[in-house]
């Protein structure tokens, strides 16, 4: 059976790349129904800290309250708040409450084929999952398929759930039934248009791409090492954006058996970047205790967080403990190179030579004076950034990723960097919008990818006009 199912993925992705016009109709809808999936998870808009008032008083009935406590902490490190909960809401620890209710659902997410809107996880018996026996609970979490037979999209990351164990899921139940303010109110309803509101079609997709069963760890592997991969493949979902996807935007690998596992992918135009140990573009050259920070803060090692990555950080890694921040920095130390792109060598002679022009100003190469102009004020002339401020650029392995989409998007937006608990002050990367042209956006982005010893791909005018034009920007 297992050996069919990988033989029919194998095949269904082949065609998929070479000719996708031959596939059959049935085929094509789970295809654009997976896309419509891939792209409302990608969308996520929205995420939102939900620890203000999110534990009911009522005594716990039948689930003891550390059975719940714990529950409470897998659904942060599961990020469920974040796409359960609507907007508007309030992400910096300390301001007002929220002002929609935790895990009532309604945010919206939008797709190329219309709105789909997360589900009421609330223990509602009517508006929400007040209903849910513990089998149904574990089946939408792990199968994608909700009471009656409703096929989830795969917005929700059923995938990763899968391998929630059992343990871990009774303790999410027990929070969920226990732990969670009801709210009445019921999320509302999605209704795309036909054919993506066939449901039963994304069986196809799940039977062909969903994997199956829960985490099992590796003999010949530590126990922190199996945490760290446990949360990563699991709870974390951390391949959604990291890895990139295939032709029916299924993860290519949810594990590290894999070779495109976590190498990178792109999602509602930011880049996640490699999480291998290549030495250019991915963590090669990161300290497993810098990742632990930047984990816990947004910060580590001269890097601070972006674009889709804040609000993970801000809403679900910020309250992992140091054991688990740690044992998920030893599993990504633990991979292999993949997919390597990009240089960094700080002490080549390249290098030192900017270094000094730079310094008195006597660079000619363009994008050289729109650093000086625009960017230095902040990365500083020598592109080390400052510390708990401002990021470094010199030898940060987003600025060298292979995609240049992240970056055009952050000049083109501005960005901030994230809200946590014990880390520094957010500050504000401005947006460069009316400021730069696409040929003066893609001079720079050259300049930062090709200074300091970093050696990356040139940026054109056409990948700038190309990301803002998707961005309507
Ligand atoms: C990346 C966004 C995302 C995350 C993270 C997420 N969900 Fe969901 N979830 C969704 C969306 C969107 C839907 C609605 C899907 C649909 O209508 O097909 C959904 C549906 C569900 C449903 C089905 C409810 C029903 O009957 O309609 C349950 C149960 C659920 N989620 C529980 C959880 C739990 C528990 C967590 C954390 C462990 C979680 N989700 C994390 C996006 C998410
Ligand atoms: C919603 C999409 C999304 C999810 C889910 C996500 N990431 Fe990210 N991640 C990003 C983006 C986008 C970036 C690039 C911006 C940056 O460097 O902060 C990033 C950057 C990172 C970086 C810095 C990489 C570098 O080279 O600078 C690390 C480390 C990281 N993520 C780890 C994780 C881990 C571990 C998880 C799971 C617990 C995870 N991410 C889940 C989107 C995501
Ligand atoms: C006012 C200070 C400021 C200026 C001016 C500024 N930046 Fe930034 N930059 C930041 C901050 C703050 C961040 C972190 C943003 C975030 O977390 O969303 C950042 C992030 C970045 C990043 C992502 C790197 C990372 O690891 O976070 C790049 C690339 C970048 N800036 C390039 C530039 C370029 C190119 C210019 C000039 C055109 C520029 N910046 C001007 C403050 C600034």
């Amino acid at each position: 059976m297992r050996t069919f199912r990988d033989f029919v993925m194998h095949r269904w992705a082949s065609v998929g790349r070479r000719m996708p016009r031959y596939a059959g109709p049935g085929l094509l809808v789970a295809l654009a129904l997976a896309l419509a999936g891939a792209r409302v998870f990608a969308a996520n808009p929205v995420n939102a800290s939900a620890d203000n008032g999110n534990v009911a008083n009522s005594a716990p009935a039948g689930a003891d309250a550390a059975e719940i406590a714990r529950g409470a902490y897998l659904a942060k490190a599961a990020d469920c708040a974040g796409c359960h909960t609507a907007a508007p809401r309030v992400t910096r620890p300390g301001a007002a409450p929220m002002l929609s209710p935790p895990f009532a659902g309604g945010l919206g997410m939008t797709s190329p084929f219309g709105t789909i809107y997360s589900s009421n996880i609330t223990p509602d018996p009517q508006a929400g999952i007040g209903r849910y026996s513990y089998d149904d609970f574990a089946r939408a979490l792990r199968d994608g398929v909700a009471p009656g037979g409703k096929r989830l999209y795969p917005a929700m990351p059923y995938p990763s759930f899968a391998r929630i164990t059992d343990d871990d899921m009774h303790a999410l139940y027990a929070y969920f039934m226990h732990g969670v303010q009801p709210v009445a109110t019921p999320a509302p309803e999605t209704r795309l248009p036909f054919p993506f509101n066939q449901r039963w079609v994304l069986m196809f997709w799940d039977w062909a791409f969903a994997p199956r069963g829960v985490f099992k760890p590796e003999a010949g592997r530590d126990a922190q090492w199996n945490r760290g991969a446990y949360l990563v493949q699991s709870l974390g979902h951390c391949g959604a954006c990291h890895t990139p996807r295939g032709p029916a935007y299924e993860e290519r690998g949810y594990s590290e058996s894999s070779a495109a596992y976590l190498t990178g992918g792109t999602n509602d135009h930011w880049f996640a970047p490699n999480l291998t140990g290549d030495r250019g573009a991915g963590l090669g050259r990161s300290s497993a205790a810098d990742l632990a920070a930047f984990l816990r803060r947004g910060h580590g090692g001269g890097l601070i967080t972006f674009g889709s990555m804040v609000q993970v950080v801000e809403d679900s890694t910020q309250y992992l403990n140091d054991a688990d921040l740690a044992a998920i920095a030893v599993y990504l130390k633990s991979l292999p190179p993949r997919a390597e792109s990009g240089r960094f060598d700080g002490r080549s002679r390249a290098a030192q030579q900017t270094a000094q022009a730079l310094k008195t100003g006597d660079v000619e190469r363009p994008g050289a004076g729109i650093y000086a102009s625009y960017c230095a004020r902040c990365h500083q002339m020598d592109g080390a950034g400052v510390p708990q401020k401002y990021p470094r650029l010199a030898g940060n392995p987003a600025v060298l990723s292979s995609s240049t989409t992240s970056l055009v998007r952050l000049l083109v937006e501005g960005g901030g960097s994230p809200h946590t608990q014990d880390g520094p002050e957010s500050r504000k990367m401005p947006s460069f919008a009316a400021r730069l042209n696409d040929r003066e956006m893609a001079h720079v982005l050259t300049f930062i990818r090709n200074t300091w010893g970093n050696a990356a791909a040139p940026v054109t005018a056409k990948d700038v006009s190309g990301v803002r034009a998707a961005l309507h920007k």
